[in-house]
């Protein structure tokens, strides 16, 4: 397995690869691998000639008051487990190397980042899609894949590949979880012991809305409450919902009153200081 750090270095590679006739599978991720990141990996691994992972915490996509500088990081444990799983290339940028002096541009999806995640974390999508698309230019994928934890940021991505005629196929994979449900993330570490036990309850409340819906409910306002409900009823400690809305699969509208086309249920909640998410599509 190779590893890059050097933007050059890394496109010319990728250039010659493709000229080459090979097929390449990208995987953007900020480290700290877990068994979902390695799921898209895998995943990659089956379609692709040529599977690169990026590596790296984006500074551009968090907000002045969040958690860039205790994100966890452990490179050399990301790198090992990327070669367990047959990842050809590692791609490493630095802050700098991405964004150098006197960088200036952004890439900007107007509508579907105002919602939801995009409501609290004002500029987060846009640094999500402008280091996606720099990593894009940089390793010339014809896949690349995203987990569907983060149900926003994949629509996200969708509209800028569609909206910018990236030559690339989006591919979700869905969500990998714990044995107690909770959706993996990097950001579960920041949970001491009880509240990452009570953390369980999200995907629990989630579920019990599945059920509801199963049997017959449809009134939207319904399905969120008993979200609220069993959160309330599971979770001791203190925690803030940011937000449970019923929306659009496909654009993310919200949906008010009864839901008549493919929905999702969707997740934000602050629990021991760490901002969780999560959603299932009914
Ligand atoms: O989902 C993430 O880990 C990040 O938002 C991504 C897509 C790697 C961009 O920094």
């Amino acid at each position: 397995m190779q590893k890059i750090e050097n933007c050059q270095e890394i496109q010319a590679l990728a250039l010659a690869q493709r000229r080459a006739g090979k097929s390449i599978a990208l995987v953007p991720t900020m480290g700290f691998l877990h068994d979902g990141h390695l799921e898209l990996m895998r995943q990659a691994r089956k379609l692709a000639d040529l599977v690169i992972v990026s590596i790296f915490v984006n500074p551009i996509q968090f907000g002045p008051n969040e958690d860039l500088d205790r994100y966890p990081r452990d490179l050399e444990g990301d790198l090992k487990k990327c070669e367990a799983v047959g990842v050809d290339l590692v791609f490493t940028p630095t802050p700098q190397s991405l964004y150098p002096d006197f960088f200036q541009t952004a890439v900007t999806v107007t509508e579907i980042t105002k919602g939801l995640c995009g409501a609290g974390r004002p500029s987060h999508f846009q640094g999500v899609t402008t280091v996606v698309s720099k990593l894009f230019n940089l390793t010339l994928p014809d896949t690349a894949f995203f987990g569907e934890k983060d149900f926003q940021q994949l629509a996200v991505i969708r509209r800028m590949v569609t909206d910018l005629n990236f030559p690339i196929k989006i591919i979700g994979v869905p969500i990998v979880r714990e044995k107690d449900g909770l959706a993996m993330s990097s950001r579960n570490a920041y949970l001491p012991g009880k509240e990452r036990q009570e953390a369980a309850a999200i995907f629990a409340a989630l579920s019990q809305a599945g059920s509801l819906y199963r049997e017959g409910c449809r009134e939207s306002e319904k399905l969120c409450q008993i979200v609220l409900e069993q959160l309330e009823e599971k979770i001791k400690s203190p925690f803030r919902v940011e937000y449970i809305k019923l929306c659009e699969t496909l654009n993310l509208t919200e949906i008010n009153g009864l839901v008549k086309q493919p929905a999702v249920l969707l997740i934000a909640v602050h629990l021991a200081g760490t901002r969780l998410i999560d959603n299932l599509q009914l």
